[in-house]
């Protein structure tokens, strides 16, 4: 699956059902907390079509050996997330990052937010606490690690979320120790 290719942590299949429960929603706007090297940041591009908007946070920019040395290279990592969307560097749970999301949105709200940052409690609550709110009525929320044992706290933030709310989904391959995703509709 190209998504794999392009360094998603996620599993194949659970990306490729979430993509057919996507099917035919509107996704012009997405909102990713948690890039790394834009694996599911690429995902969100195919998705929105290149008039989308794509606004990606993370913490720093992706390992790049050749760019921190002022190398020229080719397929940098870097440069390749800078391609696929916008990105905001620095901690999702600072107001300043949260502004910086704010500003490019321009008032606009989005349509699918994923939330796939800290993995730790209260984080990934943070999250969606700060982050929520730009989610348009409609929108979609997308949690990753749902059904990890190595995040407890999301899976227990996504087992109470889907205890709330009825129209939750969920996709958990085999294994299931790892991965998972959760959806819910805002
Ligand atoms: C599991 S990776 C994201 C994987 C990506 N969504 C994918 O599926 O290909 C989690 C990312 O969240 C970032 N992260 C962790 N805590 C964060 C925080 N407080 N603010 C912003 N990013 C954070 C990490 O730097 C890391 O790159
Ligand atoms: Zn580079």
């Amino acid at each position: 699956m190209a998504v794999s290719e392009m360094g998603a942590e996620q599993k194949p299949t659970e990306l490729a059902t979430l993509i057919t429960a996507l099917d035919g929603r509107p996704l012009r706007r997405v909102l990713e907390i948690g890039v790394f090297q834009g694996g599911t940041f690429w995902l969100w591009r195919q998705l929105a079509g290149p008039k989308g908007q794509v606004i990606g946070v993370d913490l720093r920019e992706p390992r790049c050996r050749p760019c921190d040395e002022g190398r020229a290279h080719s397929s940098c990592p870097r440069a390749r997330l800078r391609e696929l969307g916008e990105m905001v560097f620095g901690d999702s749970h600072e107001k300043a990052t949260r502004r910086q999301v704010e500003k490019l949105l321009a008032g606009e709200k989005v349509d699918l937010l994923h939330v796939d940052g800290d993995h730790e409690d209260p984080g990934v609550a943070k999250d969606v606490d700060l982050y929520a709110p730009f989610l348009r009525r409609g929108g979609v929320m997308v949690f990753h690690d749902v059904a990890s044992d190595a995040y407890p706290a999301v899976k227990a933030f996504w087992r109470a979320i889907r205890a709330a709310n009825p129209h939750a989904l969920e996709f958990v391959s085999e294994p299931k120790d790892w991965g998972g995703i959760g959806l819910v509709p805002f």
